[in-house]
């Protein structure tokens, strides 16, 4: 199979622009597309042998479920069961946006997206391509992120082909995505909700609207137990050079000069610049931290570096999800 890429500005297209991309999934095919946190793959939500191709191309197991996509709240009703109270205060506050709601799910729904659970998991992306496409399609997407499975989330259209040329037809370009990692997971389907995966959108800000959650506990020591979130027990983000993160950052400098006497090493940096060959420096800027942290991994993987150095940050607000990520792809964290 030949993948075809689109280049679609986000600031400047037309429906026209667009029109391939329906035509594909209209006919039950897969297609990538931006969305603000990353790269999607997407099929009709409705249609389980298209959502089916999702998991093939992935090569994603079959128990991990995906995330439904709309573009409008009419669509809400097709996919959850239920809507809760907590649930329409976080919606009026944070959607369009990077919040993924778990809801009960309608019947229209099938098994293969949510992977057999009773649960759906419900986002409005704020990208307008990504909510033009499943607008113009009339049905909602299920996607997960654009990558094969357990390698980092795509943040350019370039990554996605690098892991999906020959087995996706189509990969629409938008550029970067705008906040680089996935969206904040909360589950409304126990009594206290539940923080399943940490995201743009904060623990503090969440509980400004609905009062306290819940952290999910790791479950990835409990591989065989049956986890709340599926997606929490597989090893995730990771690129091929194995991550160590320092915590401490005035152990970092003298980290990154150890492993290098015997490797190549690519480092990112955040408080103070090394001005080493293979240096990514965020100048005290999480959010650029986030945007750019699997574009990092990514491109260092290419630069075929043994170990990449990060230097950690403190684990409040953005930085709860950037370290989220980085630990799960992590080899060592000192
Ligand atoms: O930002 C994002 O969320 C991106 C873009 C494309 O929207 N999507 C994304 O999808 O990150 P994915 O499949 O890589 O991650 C979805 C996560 C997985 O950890 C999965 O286990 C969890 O959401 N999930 C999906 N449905 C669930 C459900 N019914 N109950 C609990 N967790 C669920
Ligand atoms: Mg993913």
């Amino acid at each position: 199979m030949q993948t075809k890429i689109i280049k679609i500005n986000e600031k400047n297209f037309s429906k026209n622009d667009l029109k391939e991309a329906i035509k594909l999934l209209k006919k039950g095919e897969i297609v990538v597309f931006p969305t603000e946190t990353v790269y999607g793959i997407g099929a009709n939500a409705f249609d389980k042998k298209a959502v089916k191709k999702i998991f093939k191309a992935k090569k994603r197991p079959s128990d991990n479920p995906l995330i439904v996509h709309i573009s409008n709240l009419g669509q809400l009703d097709e996919v959850a069961f239920e809507v809760p109270k907590k649930a329409e205060l976080l919606i009026k506050k944070f959607w369009p946006g990077p919040l993924t709601l778990i809801l009960k799910k309608s019947k229209k729904i099938p098994k293969e997206v949510t992977a057999g659970l009773d649960s759906v998991a419900v986002r409005m992306p704020s990208h307008k391509v990504a909510r033009s496409l499943i607008k113009e399609c009339g049905f909602a997407i299920a996607a997960p992120s654009a990558n094969l499975a357990t390698m980092p989330s795509s943040t350019i259209g370039k990554h996605a082909l690098d892991d999906l040329n020959g087995i996706v037809p189509l990969i629409i370009d938008s550029g970067f995505s705008k906040y680089g990692i996935e969206s904040t997971v909360l589950s409304l389907i126990t009594k206290k909700p539940i923080l399943l995966r940490p995201g743009t959108i904060t623990k503090k800000q969440i509980e400004k609207e609905i009062g306290k959650i819940n952290l999910v506990k790791n479950t990835n020591k409990n591989i065989n137990e049956k986890p709340i979130s599926p997606g929490l027990k597989y090893k995730h983000y990771s690129p091929k050079a194995k991550v160590i993160l320092v915590m401490n950052k005035n152990h970092f400098k003298k980290k990154v000069i150890k492993v290098s006497e015997k490797n190549k090493v690519g480092v990112i940096s955040f408080s103070k610049k090394l001005g080493l060959e293979n240096e990514y420096f965020f100048n005290n800027n999480k959010n650029l931290f986030a945007k750019k942290l699997f574009y990092c991994f990514r491109e260092l993987d290419k630069k075929k570096v043994d170990f990449i150095i990060i230097e950690g940050i403190k684990e409040e607000e953005i930085g709860v999800a950037i370290i989220n990520r980085i630990k799960k792809a992590s080899f060592q964290i000192c």
